[in-house]
């Protein structure tokens, strides 16, 4: 595969802008400590006994151990395993043992954090400029419990966020890729800032009756949040009253690999008219299926090229109206 200046196979740089996921929030109890590893460079996650979550530089700047391996949590500080300095969560050193007083400038950077849909995201800016936006809240209270799944794939190799995200565009992989009928603009995208709206419609396979103005299938809203996240609805007409959510974050380890963050939940309408043992059976399958086609578009990503100019068909969705929106998570290098 031919290499761009970032040697990759992309013509941008390997590390978008915007919030990307580092972890799952139900992985993480008050006082877990983690050694992190994204864009290139060595972090450490930890939640305090209160419960928040936060991510640092790794390296110590007292001496250079590794706040990830060996240290622990005590009460909203972590405590660096080799002499016990101890930083807060905005990262300043609180506490040197044996000395009276501490370095002013001992502090370890603090990536700025979020929790949302069951997931912890960081904030990247490649210049170290503060978050330009926060994540969206969503009404998701009444979530089913204990349904869905959460993985966390390193086997789809380095794509970039923005190829995983053009998925929700790429109208005409849905019926080889996913098996299911074609798929259809289902209203107007929106683009708002950052984000980027694209509402679709799944025909029934074989349907061949008019595509607008009608409610046949399932729709799929997905929304593109930044440079990290998309966040998905769906709906189906076999399962009324009941929305499926996914959350799908790409984060970067370096440039030779990304990490494939999602999480399938369940929401469910107040005047659902499925019985417990309907949605059960509902969510379950869901939750297979759901499992197994990460990979359908997970085995393409690790081999692809990345075409700058495709040759598109009017089967096709708005891939370019797409990629000229994201530029703006592009960090500009010289
Ligand atoms: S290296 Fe962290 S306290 Fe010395
Ligand atoms: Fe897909």
């Amino acid at each position: 595969m031919r290499l761009s200046r970032f040697n990759t196979r992309y013509p941008f740089h390997p590390y978008p802008t915007g919030w990307f996921a580092v972890g799952f929030a139900g992985d993480l109890k008050p006082g877990d400590v983690r050694p992190l590893r994204y864009f290139g460079a060595d972090q450490v996650l930890f939640r305090t006994q209160a419960g928040v979550a936060v991510v640092t530089d790794a390296h110590c700047p007292h001496l250079g151990a590794h706040l990830g391996y060996d240290s622990w949590v005590d009460g909203e500080t972590i405590v660096c395993p080799f002499h016990q300095w101890r930083y807060d969560t905005g990262g300043k050193c609180v506490h040197v043992p044996f000395a009276k007083s501490v370095p002013p400038q001992a502090k370890v950077r603090v990536w700025p954090t979020a929790e949302r849909g069951g997931m912890i995201f960081i904030w990247h800016d490649l210049h170290g400029a503060e978050p330009q936006y926060d994540l969206p809240d969503y009404d998701e209270s009444r979530m089913i419990p204990g349904a869905g799944f959460r993985k966390l794939h390193d086997d789809f190799g380095a794509a970039h966020p923005q190829d995983v995200f053009e998925n929700g565009v790429d109208f005409a992989h849905f019926p080889g890729v996913h098996s299911t009928g074609r798929a259809v603009a289902n209203g107007t995208i929106r683009t708002e800032g950052h984000r980027f709206a694209s509402p679709v419609r799944i025909l029934p396979a074989g349907y061949e009756g008019p595509v607008t103005g009608v409610d046949v299938g399932s729709t799929v809203d997905s929304e593109v949040i930044g440079g990290g996240l998309s966040r998905v609805e769906s709906r189906t007409p076999s399962a009324p009253g009941i929305v499926t959510v996914y959350y799908v974050s790409v984060t970067p380890v370096d440039e030779t690999l990304s990490h494939y963050f999602v999480h399938q939940f369940f929401l469910k309408d107040d005047d659902c008219p499925m019985t417990d043992a309907q949605i059960e059976h509902f969510t379950t399958l869901s939750r297979e299926h759901g499992l197994k086609e990460q990979h359908s578009d997970g085995k393409i990503w690790p081999y692809k090229a990345y075409v700058e100019k495709p040759l598109l068909s009017a089967a096709d969705g708005p891939i370019l109206k797409y990629r000229d929106w994201y530029k703006q998570f592009h960090p500009e290098v010289a």
